[in-house]
């Protein structure tokens, strides 16, 4: 980080001596070498005290940047380099902080440098105070306030390139924080003779040369303007153009300024209309005419400005010209009408042109304040910085020289007053001991001027309002008279003077000793300037424009508001004025910036020592440090000093129960401030030195943070304090439910336990119950069992003995019946051997028969036809018997299965059994067809009434009728049909309308043939030659083709006792007409899902795809 330089005071690094009070020796002499050597390297701010003085370096410093301001931006005054910004930081902030209200006197003559110190002021004020979008606006507004004044209100004179010629002083007025509300300007009477006329190398008021060098082409021809200044009579043209101002782009700078300010466009249009207006007038000329009567009367010469004029201001042109051309004077309510010679005419349009300037700028300053004017209704404080036109002595002055000096007069008065003589007056009502320094006090001068019966604008006042003949010499004369002895007043006139010889001074001219150097006025003009007459005429002329700025700008012009009465004088007014602004400055804390103007050259670098020992003199600078050296810097009222320091110590903090100035001396005895340093006045307390205050400053902020650290601290301690006991309050809490809690846990653990521990030994008790019970119960079981085993014993020795006893018994027995068989078998073996043997055997084969068929008896299987079961074979000698045995049964039971069938179900099967006999094994479709019931009648013909037609025309009995597909030769498609058999015959008929197609008896069918597969198609043959035959055999294809078939068999039979001829083949022929047509059946397409497809191949073959 690069190092950075901290000046901690103003005597740090300093050029010469920073602040005047310490300068040693201090003569003339040596305070302007301290001036010139600071001046000589860059530092053109030097102190005496609090005042400053500014030198005019000529040339832009590098010391008014942001950056600067950021380093004086809240530092004490002594702490850095002499500056304006300190002076403005030191005003702004006891503005906001100590709630005083301020005032910076920028004073200084001509050129001096008071304008630019003033914006400074402002800048910085500006650039410190608060910020945000309407503070930011308030103080654009405020600053651009200036361009606009300056290019109306300043003037290149021979003193200053941008001399104002208007005085100004602004109250900026901010809130409570210190930011910025508003502000109100107020002007002080402009040096309006520069309108129409200015000396030699002088100009104009700057807008005139702005307005035609920067506007453009179209605005000027808007304003009837010509770019040539020299066009026009009011502009000086010896120095129109100043070095190194650009008029054109102030111009810009000025319509901007008027924009951010707030003209509306109408507003800048009307006001440069009313420049432009002033501008032409000059250019208005006149020449005499001679009346009838002998008097002089002025004509317009060219009436072509005139006639622009008018056009440009919506004045009747008639009435312009009248005004011009004569004057109305009315004299006890009698109007009478004058005419106006060729002067008096040129010095009504140069009144006139005055006049509109002048109330233009008045205007112009009432326009601004209603812009800048604060908001809020809240209390202000307020910083009022004043800026007026500077000390000037020319070559010719006048009326407005001695009013401008005058004033400074007065500002000279007010610092002495605030400054010198109040300062002393302040340490002798204040007891304080205290040498007398003499100065100069112009209080006498002022006297001189502004003296109510003695002074010279009373008696130009006088002179104004006398009756009878007044003129400037009049006027003369009579200041010779009344200031003759004044010792400020100089005349070659007056009596007894001390001048009469005095060439220097003509005759026609009176000579002030100012404070700031001996003015000669030229006493031409005076009267009228001061009179400020505008005729009537004129007036109302304006106020009949149809301009509504203009209009506005001549109230007095209505007829209406006719006012006999005099207006003030203009010296009156500026007396007047000046005294309100001197009690305005008195009310507030002053701030005094001295502008000294270091050559006349306006030249940078050259500092030319007789004329700032002439400023310093007359400015009483030397005298202001001396009373600055002898006196003290700084008092307060022992309240305020014990209120702003109590905290510094013990026993005056926080409460001093004593006298104020009690509590002062404790204070700073308890300090350790050394005596020199203060002294106690009456109601004051006065410290000597800025740097005592300072370090009262420091120990103050230093104990404000202390005291800021300790009630942070405290209030820290209380919150922890605070926090501790609520965790504390809380901990009993959340401890006392915790305890509850685990005395609850631990109350249920021992309960529990208890319980446990109880039911173990209620467990255990009754386990041993249980033991002795059991151990009980198996002694019992055990005695039950030794005792069963006893009696077991016991009872298997008995079954022993007693079982022993029945083999005995048996033996004995068997062993009597062996022997009694021995005995028997020996006695009767010789009668039996010979046949037993035969007999034996038959015995054995009959009683084996009678076994198996008794078993047989009980093991038949059911009577079902179909049941397979039978009961396996016994004996294989009976192998034959069994068969034949299943046999027969087999028989038995389908004749008795047989008899149950009515004579109906006997057909049926007769039916099936004759299809079985045709089609078992040799079509497909048979196995199908055996669990289908044939119904013959599928179409219910009889039932049908849509079928009565067929019915009618049918009249045996119907053996078949069902819907069959009539496959059609050609193409092989099918068409339904009805296929009815009847005892004789095979009928054909249509499906929907029931006629009978074709009729064959049954005699004429020879054949039918069919596929071994598993599909429908049949073709009936039919005999050849036969009637039928003649449109060929059929081809058929029905569901129930194994019905119809064995259907058409047996029909056949039974009528022509012929069996009929069924073919079953995979390729067969059928006589369509009198073609043969092979029919081949072909297994496996798959084509049309499930159902058979028939399709003719060509002529000789129809081939059906079975799936
Ligand atoms: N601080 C400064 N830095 C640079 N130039 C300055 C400074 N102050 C003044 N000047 C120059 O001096 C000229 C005159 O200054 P300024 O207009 O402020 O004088 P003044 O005291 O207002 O005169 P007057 O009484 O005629 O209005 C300015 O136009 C500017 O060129
Ligand atoms: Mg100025």
């Amino acid at each position: 980080m690069a190092k950075m330089e901290v000046k901690t005071s103003l005597l740090d690094d300093m050029i010469g001596v920073g602040d005047m009070v310490l300068l040693e020796p201090l003569n003339e002499d040596s305070f302007i070498n301290n001036l010139k050597k600071r001046f000589d390297h860059n530092e053109v701010y030097t102190y005496i005290g609090s005042v400053v003085i500014s030198i005019n370096p000529y040339r832009s410093l590098p010391i008014y940047t942001p950056e600067k301001v950021e380093e004086y931006r809240n530092r004490n005054f002594y702490e850095l380099s002499p500056h304006i910004f300190a002076l403005s930081d030191e005003a702004y902030r006891s503005l906001r902080d100590q709630d005083k209200d301020q005032c910076i006197l920028i004073t200084g003559e001509s050129g001096a440098g008071k304008t630019e110190a003033s914006k400074l002021v402002m800048s910085y004020v500006a650039a410190v105070c608060g910020k945000g979008a309407e503070v930011n606006q308030v103080k654009e507004q405020l600053l651009q306030s200036n361009p606009v004044l300056e290019a109306f209100g300043n003037a290149k004179t021979v003193r200053n390139d941008n001399s104002s010629r208007f005085g100004k002083y602004m109250d900026i007025e901010f809130d409570f924080k210190g930011d910025p509300l508003g502000g109100v300007i107020s002007n002080y009477l402009l040096e309006k003779s520069r309108v129409v006329k200015q000396p030699r190398g002088e100009r104009n008021f700057h807008i005139f040369y702005q307005i035609l060098s920067g506007a453009s082409e179209e605005f000027l021809c808007k304003l009837k303007l010509e770019k040539d200044f020299s066009r026009y009579n009011y502009l000086g043209l010896d120095s129109a153009t100043v070095n190194g101002v650009d008029d054109a782009s102030n111009f810009r700078t000025v319509r901007n300024a008027m924009q951010i300010v707030g003209f509306m466009d109408h507003e800048t249009q009307s006001v440069f209309e009313v420049v432009a207006a002033v501008l032409k007038l000059g250019n208005i000329e006149f020449k005499p005419e001679s009346r009838a009567n002998g008097l002089d009367e002025s004509k317009i010469k060219d009436k072509n400005e005139l006639k622009e004029i008018c056009e440009l201001t919506g004045i009747d042109q008639s009435v312009l010209e009248r005004a011009f051309s004569f004057r109305t004077v009315e004299a006890k309510q009698e109007k009478v009408s004058t005419t106006l010679n060729v002067a008096q005419a040129y010095y009504a349009r140069d009144a006139l042109a005055k006049n509109l300037y002048s109330r233009l700028f008045s205007w112009l300053v009432t326009r601004i304040n209603e812009s800048i004017k604060a908001q809020t209704k809240v209390r202000k404080k307020v910083m009022g910085v004043l800026d007026i036109y500077g000390f000037e002595i020319f070559e010719d002055n006048s009326f407005e020289q001695f009013i401008i000096n005058y004033c400074n007069e007065k500002l000279q008065q007010i610092f002495i007053e605030l400054t010198l003589k109040e300062e002393q007056e302040e340490y002798i009502r204040e007891g304080i001991e205290w040498t007398h320094i003499e100065y100069f006090n112009n209080a006498i001068i002022c006297d001189l001027i502004e003296n109510n019966q003695t002074g010279i604008l009373a008696m130009l006042d006088e002179e104004c309002l006398r009756p009878g003949t007044v003129t400037d010499d009049t006027f003369l004369e009579k200041l010779n008279q009344v200031c003759a002895t004044h010792q400020h007043f100089e005349s070659r006139m007056s009596k007894c003077s001390r001048f009469l010889n005095d060439t220097s001074l003509p005759h026609s001219c009176f000579r002030i000793q100012h404070y700031a150097g001996k003015v000669m006025y030229q006493v031409e003009g005076f009267v009228d300037k001061n009179n400020d007459l505008l005729y009537r005429d004129l007036s109302q002329a304006m106020w009949k424009a149809n301009h509504s700025l203009i209009k506005a700008l001549f109230p007095e012009g209505n007829p209406a508001k006719i006012n006999l009465k005099r207006p003030p004088t203009a010296g009156s007014q500026f007396k007047a004025s000046v005294a309100t602004l001197m009690k305005n400055l008195q009310t507030k804390n002053p701030n005094y910036i001295r502008c000294i103007k270091p050559n006349d050259k306006k030249a940078a670098h050259i500092f030319n020592e007789a004329l700032v020992c002439h400023q310093i003199r007359y400015l009483g600078l030397l005298e202001n440090v001396r009373v600055r050296r002898a006196g003290y810097a700084f008092r307060q009222p022992y309240e305020a000093c014990l209120e702003r320091y109590k905290m510094l110590c013990k026993q005056t903090w926080p409460h001093w129960r004593g006298p104020a100035r009690a509590g002062v001396e404790v204070l700073f005895n308890e300090l350790g401030i050394p005596e020199e340093e203060f002294s106690f006045g009456r109601s004051k307390i006065f410290i000597r030195n800025p740097r005592t205050l300072f370090k009262l400053e420091d120990l103050r902020k230093q104990r404000l943070e202390d005291l800021a650290t300790l009630i942070g601290k405290i209030y820290r301690g209380w919150k922890c304090r605070t926090r501790f006991l609520l965790m504390k309050k809380c901990q009993i809490v959340i401890a006392s439910w915790y305890r509850r809690y685990s005395q609850q846990k631990k109350y249920q653990k021992i309960k529990s336990s208890a319980i446990t521990v109880q039911s173990y030994i209620r467990g255990w008790k009754a386990r041993k119950l249980l033991r002795e019970l059991k151990h009980l119960k198996r002694c019992n079981e055990a005695a039950t069992v030794i005792a069963a085993y006893w009696h077991g014993t016991q009872a298997r020795r008995e079954l022993r003995r007693l079982k022993d006893e029945a083999r005995n018994k048996h033996a004995v027995a068997v062993i009597w019946a062996f022997w009694l068989g021995y005995k028997v078998r020996r006695e009767y073996r010789k009668f039996f051997r010979a046949n037993a043997g035969r007999k034996i055997y038959e015995f054995t084969l009959q009683r084996l028969m009678q076994k198996y068929f008794l078993e047989m008896k009980n093991k038949m299987p059911s009577l079902s036809p179909i049941d397979k079961n039978w009961p396996a074979r016994p004996y294989l000698f009976l192998d034959s018997t069994h068969k034949e045995l299943k046999r027969i049964f087999h028989l038995w039971r389908c004749k008795k299965y047989r008899d149950q069938f009515t004579d109906q179900q006997k057909l049926i099967y007769e039916e099936k059994l004759e299809a079985s006999e045709l089609f078992k094994d040799k079509k497909a479709l048979y196995p199908a067809s055996v669990g289908q019931p044939f119904q013959g009648a599928y179409l219910e013909i009889s039932e049908n009434p849509k079928y009565k037609k067929l019915k009618d025309a049918v009249d045996e009995k119907i053996i078949i009728a069902e819907v069959v597909n009539k496959i059609n030769r050609a193409n092989g498609k099918a068409a339904s049909r009805i296929f009815l058999l009847t005892k004789n015959n095979v009928l054909l008929a249509d499906q929907k309308s029931g006629t009978i197609k074709s009729e064959v008896p049954l005699g004429d069918v020879t054949k039918v043939s069919m596929s071994s597969q598993n599909d429908g198609f049949f073709a009936v043959h039919l005999k050849e030659g036969s009637e039928a035959a003649s449109k060929g055999d059929f081809l058929l294809s029905s569901d129930h083709v194994i019905e119809m078939a064995t259907k058409l068999y047996r029909t056949t039979l039974s009528q022509t006792k012929q069996k009929l001829n069924i073919e079953i083949s995979d390729e067969f022929l059928v006589q369509f007409k009198q073609d043969k047509v092979c029919v081949k059946f072909i297994q496996g397409s798959q084509k049309n899902g499930n159902i058979p497809t028939c399709k003719r191949k060509n002529n000789r073959l129809l081939e059906v795809a079975i799936p």
